[in-house]
């Protein structure tokens, strides 16, 4: 019989649940047999030792075969930019955390998305550049990579549009769009897309053309704990690792997450990772590997459950008009929400990101009560702290309008209905008790 260490990746998928795997991984890895640590020990070394010349031409001779999409099981290391031990782990961690086969990390979450529209859209022979076709709204940053750098700069058309029904998907496609982007939940107002009815379309519409239009959900809000789009028809999904997944705002670090269809693209960041050099230090992939990933679900329980009580306590409270929470009743997409924020069991897994805004008539006057709010936050809160980020341990509240989503132009604000008094809140894992308290005193008339 075969001894645990002897099992196959395979083997213990069968045996063992996701929330063990995203503790013990591949249990022996081919990327680092690590044999007498329990822990995997952190490398610190930027560059690798060959035993011969030959082994060396070897090792770069697999790095370009695998930049060149193919799938190479043998693992010799070069150097720290192109790959590294601590990384690779934390790449087939992810790989399970998202139910897909290749994951690819980066330095940050904005390293991941421009590292992957950079190889999705190209220039045709011709001339003629791939549409991209973004669901509004997009996290500001990613906002200004499409409007600054990717429209202005490159010269790529993209399209802004609300997917929130899949007929705008439909009414949105044209001859020339390679890449649906979306976040869902969008950051900051939670709207949702049904990821699965979008693929839907998207497979319907490939079945008549030469080159895929292919689906890509930023997945940061939900985390893979509550939802894994590549498991509903997405093609890739890209997370900034700074948030849960990272989970103690310790460290920054983003992914790109597929399928083995797509192992092309996938060599393709690899290769642009090497040029580019966006790739994440080791010691920042450790943090997330040892206490990000494995404690993740643990997390996401707990602060689901808080957000849970924390919306309903906001639903409730008489100074403040819309709360937007998949978890919810009022949640106006509430079926779609059911549908696919689902965690490892197939239970409803809504989150613990909530947008709220205070009850008054005009934008003018709800950001000011927002403004007064967000002070006192800041004065007198305890356990709620007035910062940007999101997905950690501690709550964390700020203003779309003035601070993340701030580069937003009036026009794209509007569009993407976040409004001047919009705060988001990132519920963390104190007690709820204790959230509550601090609200109150900030909400007070
Ligand atoms: C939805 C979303 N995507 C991407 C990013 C970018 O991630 P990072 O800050 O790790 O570059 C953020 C950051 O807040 C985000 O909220």
């Amino acid at each position: 019989m075969k001894t645990v260490r002897q099992k196959t990746a395979k083997q213990l998928e069968e045996y063992y649940s996701i929330e063990s795997r995203l503790i013990y991984g591949k249990n022996v890895s081919q990327r680092w047999d690590f044999k007498r640590h329990v822990i995997p020990p952190i490398s610190a070394s930027t560059n690798f030792r060959f035993c011969s010349a030959e082994e060396g031409t070897a090792a770069f001779a697999d790095f370009a075969q695998r930049a060149a999409g193919q799938d190479k099981k043998e693992f010799r290391y070069i150097y720290d930019r192109l790959d590294e031990p601590n990384k690779n782990l934390l790449e087939e961690h992810l790989a399970i955390a998202d139910q897909g086969d290749i994951a690819l990390v980066f330095s940050t979450g904005m390293a991941a998305i421009s590292a992957l529209l950079a190889v999705l859209l190209e220039e045709k022979p011709d001339h003629t550049k791939d549409e991209l076709l973004v669901h509004m709204p997009v996290y500001g940053c990613t906002n200004d990579l499409l409007r600054k750098h990717i429209e202005a700069r490159l010269r790529y058309p993209v399209r802004y549009a609300d997917l929130s029904e899949p007929d705008g998907l439909e009414r949105n496609l044209t001859p020339g769009t390679r890449v649906v982007y979306c976040e869902t939940p969008a950051n900051p107002t939670m709207k949702l897309v049904d990821i699965a009815a979008l693929a839907s379309v998207l497979k319907r519409e490939n079945s008549r053309r030469a080159q895929p239009v292919l689906l890509v959900v930023d997945n940061t809000f939900a985390s893979p704990f509550c939802q894994r789009p590549l498991t509903l028809g997405a093609d890739f999904t890209c997370y900034s690792l700074t948030k849960s997944i990272g989970g103690f705002g310790t460290v920054m670090g983003g992914s790109v997450v597929t399928k083995k269809d797509h192992l092309l693209i996938a060599g393709k960041l690899i290769q642009h990772r090497k040029d580019t050099g966006g790739s994440l230090s080791p010691t920042n992939a450790w943090h997330i590997l040892v206490y990000g990933i494995s404690t993740l679900p643990l997390r996401m329980r707990q602060m689901q459950a808080n957000a849970r009580r924390i919306a309903k306590f906001l639903n409730g409270h008489p100074a403040v008009g819309l709360v937007s929470y998949p978890g919810l009743d009022s949640f106006p997409q509430l079926s779609t929400a059911r549908k696919q924020m689902k965690d490892y069991n197939g239970t409803f897994a809504p989150g613990n990101m909530i947008y709220f805004e205070p009850d008054a008539d005009t934008p003018g006057i709800r950001r000011s009560i927002a403004t007064l709010w967000m002070d006192r936050i800041a004065k007198n809160a305890y356990t709620i702290t007035l910062a940007v980020s999101l997905g950690q341990i501690r709550t964390l509240v700020e203003h779309p309008g003035g601070m993340t989503h701030a580069v937003l132009t009036d026009h794209d604000l509007k569009a993407g209905h976040i409004d001047p008094g919009g705060i988001r809140i990132s519920v963390g894992i104190e007690s709820c008790e204790d959230l509550v308290r601090d609200l109150t005193m900030a909400l007070a008339t």
